[in-house]
Formats: C-alpha cells, sequence, structure tokens
C-alpha cells in the first residue's frame, strides 16, 4: 500500500506525503491516534487491525516555501493507497472526523506537518452490532452526483 502511494505524482515531485501506522497489538500508538477520533467514529474504526495517519508537509523541502499541492497531492497519494489495498482484499476508510490538535499533541508532529485524514484499514466487520444510525449507513445504497451536475462545457453561474 505505501509502495502504491510512493509513486503518486506531485507537484514539482516533491511527495510531501508522510504517514504514521499502528497495527492494534502497538497498542499505544494505536490508541495514541484512536484517541483524536470523534466518537462517531471510534465507535467502529477502534475495531480495524490497522489505522493510518496520513500527513502532508506544507512547505517545501529545499527553499520552506509553502507548498499549495501539499494536501491535494497528499489525497493523491491516499487514493492509490487505498487502490491497492482494494487490488489486496482489503478495505480502507478514510476519516476527517478527529481532534487536529489532539492529534498533534499526541504524535508530537512538527507544525510543518499537516494531519489530513486518518485511514482505517481492514475487513468487513458485523453490521448489526453498530449502533442504529450507523448501521442504517453501512446498509444504505451508495450514492454520487450525476455527471451533468459536475461536468460542463462552459463556466456556471451556482
Ligand atoms: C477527506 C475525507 C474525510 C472523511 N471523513 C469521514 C469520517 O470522519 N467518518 C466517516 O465515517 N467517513 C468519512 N469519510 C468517508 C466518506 O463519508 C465517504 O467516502 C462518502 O460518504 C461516500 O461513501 P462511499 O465511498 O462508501 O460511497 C471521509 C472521506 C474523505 C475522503
Amino acid at each position: 500500500m505505501f509502495e502504491a502511494a510512493r509513486w503518486a505524482p506531485s507537484a514539482m515531485n516533491e511527495q510531501p506525503w508522510q504517514y504514521i501506522y499502528a497495527h492494534k497489538e502497538d497498542s499505544a500508538l494505536f490508541n495514541s491516534i484512536a484517541e483524536s477520533l470523534m466518537p462517531g467514529n471510534r465507535i467502529w474504526a477502534t475495531n480495524a487491525p490497522l489505522l493510518i495517519v496520513s500527513m502532508a508537509r506544507k512547505t517545501f523541502m529545499d527553499n520552506g516555501s509553502h507548498n499549495g499541492s501539499a494536501v491535494h497531492d497528499t489525497g493523491m497519494a491516499n487514493y492509490a493507497l487505498s487502490l491497492q489495498a482494494t487490488e489486496m482484499g482489503l478495505f480502507t476508510h478514510m476519516m476527517g472526523g478527529f481532534d487536529h490538535s489532539q492529534l498533534k499533541q499526541n504524535l508530537n508532529l512538527i507544525d510543518d506537518l499537516q494531519p489530513i485524514v486518518i485511514i482505517a484499514v481492514g475487513y468487513p466487520g458485523d453490521a448489526s452490532v453498530l449502533p442504529e444510525a450507523l448501521k442504517q449507513r453501512e446498509h444504505a445504497k451508495r450514492s454520487r452526483k450525476n455527471q451533468t451536475e459536475f461536468v460542463f462545457t462552459q463556466s456556471q453561474n451556482n
């Protein structure tokens, strides 16, 4: 998975992504990541065998100037990682629902590293044990906008 992330393209080939991962057995690290999750995420994500913290370095390594593509490029690396996981029979679930300052404090992150998402990696569990709202979400039909809502041949006014 990290090899797939490694080959993602990035502005100036900066490769601004960084990851910290914890297997469930690495309980101290795993818990310090899990602790920052919003309760609605913690309830299911702590059953995953692996949590990955995705981070973006906000500045260019060579001159320290702001890298406006860092978050975009880290997102691409994350998507490559997710596709690779799927290819390997694993499931990923990205979460933006976490307390950024708590995570930064727990992991002792330098200011230049911006946490982007926490990614739970594992296998589908038993949805019947989830609280009602999460159970419903799990069983809901997946949906997306129609292409006509976001693909155009001219600029839109709304
Ligand atoms: C940046 C980002 C943040 C997300 N944050 C959360 C989250 O905190 N909790 C959660 O359950 N899902 C989270 N998701 C998953 C989305 O809710 C999910 O991709 C979307 O609802 C579409 O669902 P589907 O891909 O299963 O069709 C996040 C996804 C992304 C890309």
